[in-house]
């Protein structure tokens, strides 16, 4: 059965569908007869492009297609320009609505379009990687990479619509849709152990993308994905806690240089030692600690990564954590779990713990 989730964000409130055969365009602040710019990527287009453009046409949508080269690469200010120039060309105007078909790549560029043209025009968020609907078209973080880092700049701006169709999931491929298991986890572990323990119960199921119970695990993340939003739109506090294995997971990916591990896998990893920590100084019990880390692995998500060179790897990990857009005053911030289901934001934890608990003792 489809599932309708709300963001409660007063006048920037909206709803995300989940399920299956959905519109595309009916939520009540799209006005009618309006046009839409679709933002694609090269892969995605092909395989859902003319579902996109049916459903906004049954929807009274007129619309044109963009297409971007898929990757993290097209996250650029470059890109940004060429979005502008066709917005220019398309005549887009306020009533015009931006809708992002695809990855988190092209919602944050979407996103960022929508916020920025004219000073903010309407965005739809379609997202097809299990990534993007759970977390990236969820909460509205926008924004571009910058050559000296990830997301610098950007804006918070929010989708009026969020259409989860869960069929484009069978076109993912296997090793992107591990990846985005790894956020599911992380929404499990900060605030719902009945979540976390479905997972446990279905990790089978899951891998193998069973649709009915998709429905319900990702319309629970959305939930909670939303409830957090709602507390804390700008994160100006506890909207951290989603960071949860982030902290060595960004790390990871700048070490390693971003492309090299998907980013769900560098935040599996993250998650397994941001466990290790907790069971060392928030008290989080053995067992539990255990459970968290053999769903990480039981899903296919790397538990644990020592580069070549051991020290050096952890000198060049312990330095990317120090300059994380999150640390203050050089040192990490941890999001660390007391009990599953229940996290603290905001931990800083002794030099010797660190690397102890990452094996470098
Ligand atoms: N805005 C936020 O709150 C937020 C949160 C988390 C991540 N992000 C951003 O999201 C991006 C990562 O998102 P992602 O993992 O979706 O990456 P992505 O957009 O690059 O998509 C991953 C790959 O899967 C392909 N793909 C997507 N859907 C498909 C489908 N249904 N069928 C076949 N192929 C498909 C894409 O073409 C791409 O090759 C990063 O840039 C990250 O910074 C943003």
């Amino acid at each position: 059965m489809n599932r309708t989730v709300r963001v409660d964000l007063s006048d920037r409130s909206y709803d995300i569908s989940i399920g299956h055969d959905l519109e595309i365009g009916t939520a009540g602040a799209i006005p009618k007869n309006c046009r839409a710019m679709i933002i694609s990527d090269s892969n995605v287009e092909p395989l859902h492009g003319d579902w996109c453009r049916k459903k906004l046409d049954e929807s009274g949508i007129e619309s044109d297609t963009h297409v971007i080269p898929a990757g993290e690469e097209s996250k650029s200010l470059n890109t940004m320009a060429e979005l502008y120039d066709r917005a220019v060309d398309l005549h887009l105007d306020r009533s015009s609505l931006v809708v992002a078909l695809g990855g988190g790549v092209v919602g944050d560029l979407a996103g960022f379009l929508a916020a920025t043209y004219l000073r903010g025009i309407r965005l739809v968020q379609v997202p097809t990687s299990l990534l993007a609907m759970v977390d990236s078209s969820v909460g509205g973080k926008t924004g571009v990479n910058l050559a000296r880092g990830k997301n610098l700049v950007g804006s918070f701006y929010q989708p009026v619509e969020v259409v989860v169709e869960l069929s484009t999931l069978k076109t993912l491929p296997e090793r992107e849709y591990i990846s985005g298991l790894a956020e599911v986890v992380k929404y499990g572990v900060i605030r719902d152990k009945a979540l976390f323990e479905s997972l446990e119960g279905c990790a089978s199921e899951l891998l193998s993308r069973n649709m009915e119970l998709l429905v319900d695990i990702v319309a629970r993340c959305c939930e909670i994905k939303a409830e957090v939003v709602g507390d804390d739109e700008r994160e100006s506090g506890t909207r951290a806690i989603l960071n949860f294995g982030h902290t060595l997971g960004h790390a990871i990916e700048n070490v390693l240089g971003y492309g090299e591990w998907l980013h769900g896998e560098a935040v599996a990893a993250g998650m397994a030692y941001a466990t290790k920590l907790s069971e060392r100084v928030r008290g989080l019990n053995s067992d539990e600690s255990a459970r968290i880390i053999s769903l990480v692995s039981g899903l296919g998500l790397p538990a644990d990564w020592h580069g070549p060179g051991g020290d050096l790897a952890w000198q060049a990990l312990r330095n990317a954590m120090a300059t994380d857009k999150k640390a203050m005053g050089r040192i990490p911030r941890f999001v660390l779990a007391d009990t599953i289901g229940e996290v603290t934001f905001g931990c800083e934890i002794p030099e010797d713990v660190l690397c102890e608990a990452y094996g470098m003792d």
